[in-house]
């Protein structure tokens, strides 16, 4: 097998788009975006007026999602977010919101284009199947 192969496989996607510092940059810029953009008006309606909380929870969720520090799921044991989305009762076109915002966060961000581009397929999949 080729060295760069190898190297591949050793790595989580969580190592391979840097770590805990772009997981941050990549949650903010999504929350930024939803206070900051008309467009994500219904998405940002559903939160609490403090999205401080969520920048938290999400990173470690997606920190953990990534292959990364899984501390999200242990202080949450038997947690699922497919569940807790569940009883939210989420639109399509609020799914629709959190999927544009997650992908322009992403594609800002360093992300290499065609990882950034598998990160939010397999995003926009979850989001979907939480819509009813
Ligand atoms: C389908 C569109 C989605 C909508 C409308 C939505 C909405 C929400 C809302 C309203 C909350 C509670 C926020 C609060 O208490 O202020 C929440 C929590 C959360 N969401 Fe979503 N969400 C969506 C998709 C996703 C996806 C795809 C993920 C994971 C990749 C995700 C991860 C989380 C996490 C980690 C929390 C925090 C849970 C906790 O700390 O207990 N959400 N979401």
């Amino acid at each position: 097998m080729a060295e760069a192969d190898t190297a591949i496989l050793s790595r989580t996607p969580y190592e391979m788009i840097g770590g805990a510092r772009v997981v941050r940059a990549i949650v903010d810029r999504f929350y930024d975006l939803m206070e900051q953009d008309d467009r994500y008006a219904d998405l940002r309606a559903l939160h609490a007026p403090d999205l401080a909380p969520m920048r938290d929870s999400l990173a470690g969720f997606l920190s953990a999602w990534l292959g990364g520090p899984r501390d999200w799921f242990a202080q949450r044991p038997g947690a699922c977010i497919m569940s807790a989305h569940g009883r939210m009762a989420i639109e399509a076109t609020t799914a629709d919101q959190w999927i544009d915002a997650m992908t322009r966060a992403i594609a800002e961000s360093e992300v290499d284009f065609n990882l950034g581009r598998r990160m939010g397929d397999a995003l926009g999949g979850m989001a979907r199947a939480m819509a009813r």
